[in-house]
């Protein structure tokens, strides 16, 4: 069986082929991704409106290249998938209105997806023996979110950020260390240069919930910026991003400490979204889970970001379960 995906929820316009085996194992024949990054680089973040005209600019173009590198026509596709929430409205009606005039010019099933949960059965095709229930951990520039994966459908959000998303505050600090957007990568890289981290607050909040702000740590990182250059010293950059990713990485391990206390039937923990490329995040994971006796599940790097392919993993779900919809299908920038 094979399904047709579509993302364009934020500044990726991505189209998939996938397949599913009898045995239930998900192939990727075709991923295609085409980034916005280097237009919205010079605005230093993503602008909606330019978001949306480049993803109308460039989603017929990569479904012809996701249905030739598939070796596929219509014909040979039983669904047709796309991410409608959460995400910029304006940018996600473009993929939701593209699938919607697809699936009912070639009378395909519509299938409706989630980001998040996207994000998270990117690990579907990485793991294929990953089953729920676990718990997800999933950061993005949008998202920073700590979820009770019942079954591949029911997921429980458990904790969230107050404030800034976990990649966001990346992506503010990589900027005002004049590194260009999205910096989050450089920042994870630089960090691995500082020899003196320096101590920055932490980002999990003191108190019982599960919830993250990560608008302090990135405001105490812009303070102390702002009061080196005046002073007119040097700016211990790498220092500071060794301090910045120690503290955000720290945070997420004690949240996530409390998480496994509290919720002793789950016994794997499965990282997810963009910031899931982060290299100390992902070694912090990998000892956390051996002290614990957890199983860690990763997606590979390129599974990390926004892509097609993990919509269209997630859709099978949605397939079994009859979740289908009609044209009136709608986008919504909230978690539906
Ligand atoms: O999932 P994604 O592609 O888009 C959203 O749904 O937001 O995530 C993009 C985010 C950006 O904030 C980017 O800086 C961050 O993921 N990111 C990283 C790394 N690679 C990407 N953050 C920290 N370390 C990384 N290695
Ligand atoms: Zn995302």
């Amino acid at each position: 069986m094979r399904i047709l995906a579509f993302e364009s929820s934020c500044d990726e316009t991505a189209a998939a082929v996938l397949e599913r085996g009898a045995d239930g194992v998900i192939t990727v024949l075709s991923d295609i991704v085409a980034s916005q990054v280097a237009i919205h680089a010079k605005f230093g973040g993503v602008v909606p409106e330019i978001a949306s005209r480049a993803h109308s600019e460039a989603i017929t173009g990569i479904t012809y290249e996701a249905l030739e590198k598939a070796g596929c026509t219509m014909d040979d596709i039983d669904a047709v998938a796309v991410t409608n929430n959460p995400g910029l409205i304006g940018a996600l009606l473009v993929a939701v209105n593209f699938a919607k005039s697809l699936a009912y010019a070639y009378r395909k099933p519509l299938i409706p997806v989630n980001h998040i949960k996207g994000h998270i059965a990117a690990n579907y095709i990485c793991h294929p023996e990953l089953k729920a229930p676990f718990i997800g951990f999933v950061a993005s520039g949008g998202h920073t979110s700590i979820v009770r994966v019942e079954d591949a459908r029911t997921h429980v959000l458990i904790g969230g950020t107050r404030d800034d998303a976990m990649g966001e505050s990346f992506d503010k600090v990589a900027r005002v260390m004049g590194m260009p957007y999205p910096g989050g990568a450089a920042l994870d890289k630089l960090a691995y240069e500082g020899k003196d981290p320096i101590r920055f607050p932490s980002a999990a909040v003191r108190d019982d919930t599960l919830d993250f702000s990560f608008s302090g740590i990135k405001t105490a990182v812009l303070n102390l910026i702002n009061r080196e250059r005046q002073m007119g010293g040097e700016l211990r950059r790498a220092d500071i991003a060794a301090g910045f990713v120690q503290a955000a990485v720290s945070s997420v391990i004690t949240k996530l400490g409390m998480t496994f206390d509290r919720n002793p039937d789950m016994h794997a923990l499965v990282l997810a979204g963009g910031v899931a490329a982060n290299s100390h995040l992902r070694e912090a994971l990998v000892k956390f889970t051996a002290k614990r006796g957890l199983k860690l599940y990763m997606p590979e790097l390129r599974y990390c970001g926004d892509n097609a392919a993990m919509i269209g993993a997630a859709a099978f779900f949605e397939y079994d379960a009859g979740n289908f919809a009609d044209v009136s299908l709608n986008a919504y920038a909230y978690s539906v």
